[in-house]
């Protein structure tokens, strides 16, 4: 939990078969961990958002995955992979935009095919579920590193929603470059929009950083052009849920308003994002899956109605950012900065 002299918080843990989970619902005044150990529960926790950021869907979901299938009391590996594909269907209905979900229940989908027992099949799956885990926190370190390399000391820069530790294994996306500037003694400032409605910037995102010592300052949404023009922020960085193959990026809502900001201001506008958030089968953003969520999010804060009963409601969870905005996507293997196209097809050719 501790590196240097701060912390970065975790938001999922195994632990003898069970998931422990940092509840993001009670963040920032009550620290509430969950003990998850059945599929439902997983189901509902990304559903609710009590896990949330892309990476963190996805570790959770594998862990979710992997703990259902210690439960089939089969020793036929035919009915124990029907089981596993309905759980792993089931799993991929908690939410439909950040394609992490899907790839790592498909990655862990993948990894028993050579099993020869169930036994087998059942630490293999275990083991793959933990292996994700491990890889998204060096991934989201490389892509830190890799970051930081586009900012000086002193640097104002903007984010919205929370791309940090608890949204990914560890050190986050957008994030990961500021805790690793802290390691370094690089000063950095961030201005962190709360980001209507679920307010992960104000909740989790100054949460994240406070502890980390990291100067950040509140602002809410509307409030960021006005931000850029007199505080002189030098670049925005927010992080992403998918990546069509052209690199035009979904992330979370009022990500797209901040991209066109910056080009006003003309100021770079960079997407951090690993490898697993691409998605290559897809040709653009169009293609992308935008969540609406309940209209209660919206005409409610706190629990408390803030609108007239009935209103119509449009309450999109993302939106998506065409790739001609975006000057940067930084991942765990170097920044892409060009012909997204081109890149992102060598960049997977690379991987396979
Ligand atoms: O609805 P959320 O809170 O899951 O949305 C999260 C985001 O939009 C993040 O920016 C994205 O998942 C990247 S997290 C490293």
């Amino acid at each position: 939990m501790t590196t240097a002299s701060f912390t970065i918080p975790r938001s999922v843990e195994w632990k003898d078969e069970k998931i422990i989970l940092l509840n993001q619902q009670k963040l920032p005044h009550v620290n509430e961990y969950l003990e998850i150990t059945t599929v439902q529960e997983v189901w509902d926790a990304i559903h609710t958002l009590k896990v949330r950021g892309a990476p963190a869907i996805g570790i959770t979901a594998a862990f979710g995955l992997a703990q259902a299938s210690l439960t089939y009391e089969t020793e036929s590996l035919e009915d124990f992979y029907a089981a596993l594909k309905k759980d792993h269907d089931y799993l991929a209905s908690s939410r439909p935009t950040a394609v992490n979900l899907f790839w790592a229940l498909n990655r862990l989908l993948t990894s028993v095919k050579t099993a020869v027992s169930v036994n087998e099949a059942k630490t293999l799956l275990t083991h793959e579920a933990i292996q994700i885990q491990i890889e998204d926190e060096e991934v989201c370190r490389r892509i830190g590193e890799n970051a930081l390399s586009l900012f000086k000391g002193g640097n104002r820069i903007m984010t919205i929603c929370n791309a940090g530790s608890i949204a990914t294994a560890k050190y986050g996306t957008a994030l990961a470059p500021f805790y690793i500037a802290k390691e370094r003694n690089i000063p950095l400032s961030v201005f962190a929009c709360e980001t209507r409605p679920v307010l992960q910037g104000a909740r989790l995102t100054t949460w994240e950083l406070m502890q980390a010592d990291v100067d950040v300052t509140l602002i809410t949404d509307n409030m960021a052009a006005h931000t850029i023009k007199t505080k002189g922020i030098s670049s925005i960085i927010v992080g992403a849920d998918r990546i069509a193959a052209n690199g035009d990026t979904a992330n979370k809502i009022g990500t797209y308003n901040l991209a066109i900001l910056a080009k006003a201001f003309e100021i770079p506008f960079y997407v951090a994002a690993p490898l697993s958030t691409f998605d290559p089968s897809i040709s653009d953003g169009s293609e992308i899956p935008i969540e609406e969520r309940d209209p209660k999010e919206v005409t409610h804060f706190n629990g408390v109605s803030i609108a007239p009963e009935g209103v119509n409601v449009f309450n999109p969870a993302f939106d998506v950012t065409p790739h001609e905005l975006v000057t940067g996507i930084i991942t765990e293997k170097g920044v892409l900065t060009g012909n997204y196209q081109q890149e992102i097809k060598e960049l997977f050719k690379e991987d396979n």
